[in-house]
């Protein structure tokens, strides 16, 4: 019954969060926008109840690139709420253009915002994910990580906390996409990690959905141009919000975890080592294959070994 279900999407006041959040408020769950602007966010949650007759949609103040707030945000959760059913890591920062900044926990706010904050938030939910009976995590990756089928790619933990911050060749673009990257193998070594405990951890490759005027003015002006071109062709964010739905409430991903799903709720595959040109072509072209890269066990573990030094939660 989706009445029962208990549902926390981050960044839900805009794009595609927002979108979801219609989504499962209009199918009946009770949904907890986790949003950094209360002031912005209290017209989207009065919106969502207006339309859909749903009551039950919630907002707590989160912002994920801070520890301090996510430790407030899941007290607060775990008091208000029994358990809970299905964890959506939507909210990311991609201010592309923007110079290097550091989190208030002083993390490159890229890394921040889209792997480690989400790696704490999960690690203090988890006790209640695992009072739900069918507890589904979702992360939010992007087709970004195409560039990781260039063999040489590798992500860099090495100015993370401000050791080159000053550096002209800084990008977001490039933390950004390595923070994609990092969130697909954090997902595949959270999927073994919980298995035991019957919390299923998947990702979506998102491959572009129509921005907001808000979100284009986070560019700088070179990159809201090209990301207004982009958007004449991408799809609008309900797209994607019924891909959320489908991996997070269906029968279908019931037994699902581990996985990496495209915009058609496809299962993806990684690719060969050493493709020839017809498979490097489907790499690009197609939507089933993800990154060698990815399947690499030493490259989980790195991911999995800064996001506990930087939380600094330790192995059990
Ligand atoms: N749109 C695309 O083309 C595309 C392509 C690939 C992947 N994706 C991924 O899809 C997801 C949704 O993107 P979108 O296009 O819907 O973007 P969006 O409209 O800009 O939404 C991003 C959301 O994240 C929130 N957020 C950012 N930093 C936060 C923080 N520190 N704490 C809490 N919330 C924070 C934003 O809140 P504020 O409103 O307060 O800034 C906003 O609600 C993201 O993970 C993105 O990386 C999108």
């Amino acid at each position: 019954m989706n009445s029962e279900k208990i549902v926390l999407i981050t960044g839900a006041n805009s794009g595609i969060g927002k979108a979801a959040a219609f989504k499962f408020a209009r199918e009946g769950c009770t949904v907890i926008m986790a949003c950094r602007n209360l002031e912005l966010s209290t017209g989207v949650q009065e919106e969502i109840k207006r339309t859909t007759k749903n009551e039950r949609v919630d907002l707590i103040k989160l912002d994920v690139s801070s520890f301090e707030s996510i430790r407030t945000f899941c007290s607060q959760f775990k008091e208000q709420y029994e358990k809970l059913d299905v964890l959506i890591h939507n909210a990311a920062y991609a201010n592309h253009g923007e110079k290097y900044r550091l989190s208030a926990d002083h993390i490159e706010l890229t890394f921040a915002t889209n792997t480690i904050g989400p790696y704490l938030m999960t690690m203090l939910l988890v006790d209640h994910l695992k009072k739900s009976d069918d507890a589904r995590i979702l992360h939010a990756s992007s087709n970004i990580v195409k560039h990781y089928f260039d063999p040489k790619k590798d992500i860099d933990v090495s100015n993370l906390r401000g050791e080159r911050k000053d550096d002209k060749k800084f990008s977001v673009y490039n933390m950004y996409r390595d923070s994609k990257m990092a969130l697909v193998l954090l997902t595949f070594k959270l999927a073994e990690e919980l298995k035991s405990e019957g919390i299923k951890v998947n990702a979506i490759q998102i491959n572009g959905a129509k921005m907001s005027k808000e979100t284009l003015m986070k560019f700088t002006p070179a990159w809201r141009m090209i990301a207004r071109i982009q958007n004449l062709f991408f799809p609008p964010p309900k797209k994607f919000a019924e891909c959320y739905f489908k991996i997070c409430m269906t029968e279908q991903f019931k037994t699902t975890t581990g996985k990496l799903i495209n915009d058609k709720n496809e299962i993806m595959e990684p690719t060969v080592t050493n493709p020839n040109i017809k498979m490097q072509i489907k790499q690009f072209t197609g939507s089933n294959l993800y990154p060698a890269y990815a399947e690499n066990r030493d490259n989980w573990e790195k991911v999995w070994n800064f996001c506990r030094e930087l939380t600094r939660l330790k192995a059990e």
